[in-house]
């Protein structure tokens, strides 16, 4: 069965300069629930095991540094279509090229301080909703 969920994170930048209320406000306002948060900081470690998939590129070990260097706040978010309307709302991955009035347009800072993580499969939202939480959790 589908869960129509996604995971994601308000990123040490948009904590850090107190964005996270807002940004917050706009993913209710566009009909997400959220199922659970939690405010937390990523150990090195932890950040290089999230991000694994990027293991490789370029930005890697600098995307690795930067995330475990301030608290975060990690979301489960549920509305139909979760991933792809999460996305939409978020805008693209570079907030040069995000569309007018996602929430990277307003808050991102650079392609790597960009406010915020979104999932970017059904898959992947699982994967990382269980790296946060355990899953019982977001279902009561
Ligand atoms: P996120 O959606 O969390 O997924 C991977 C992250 O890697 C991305 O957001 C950015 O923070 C970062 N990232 C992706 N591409 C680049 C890049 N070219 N340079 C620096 N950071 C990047």
């Amino acid at each position: 069965m589908k869960l129509d969920i996604t995971f994601t994170m308000i990123k040490p930048d948009a904590v850090a300069e107190g964005n996270a209320g807002a940004i917050l406000k706009m993913i209710e306002a566009a009909d997400f629930k959220v199922l659970a948060l939690k405010l937390t900081r990523l150990t090195p470690g932890q950040a290089a095991k999230f991000y694994e998939v990027h293991k490789g590129k370029p930005f890697y070990e600098s995307l690795c540094e930067y995330m475990s260097s301030g608290k975060i706040i990690a979301m489960i978010l549920s509305k139909k279509d979760a991933v792809k309307e999460y996305r939409q709302l978020i805008g693209a991955t570079d907030p040069a090229k995000a569309e007018t009035g996602t929430i990277r347009k307003l808050y991102a800072r650079s392609i790597q301080a960009n406010a915020v993580h979104g999932s970017d499969s059904d898959e992947n939202a699982e994967i990382e909703a269980n790296f946060f939480f355990s899953s019982l959790e977001y279902f009561n």
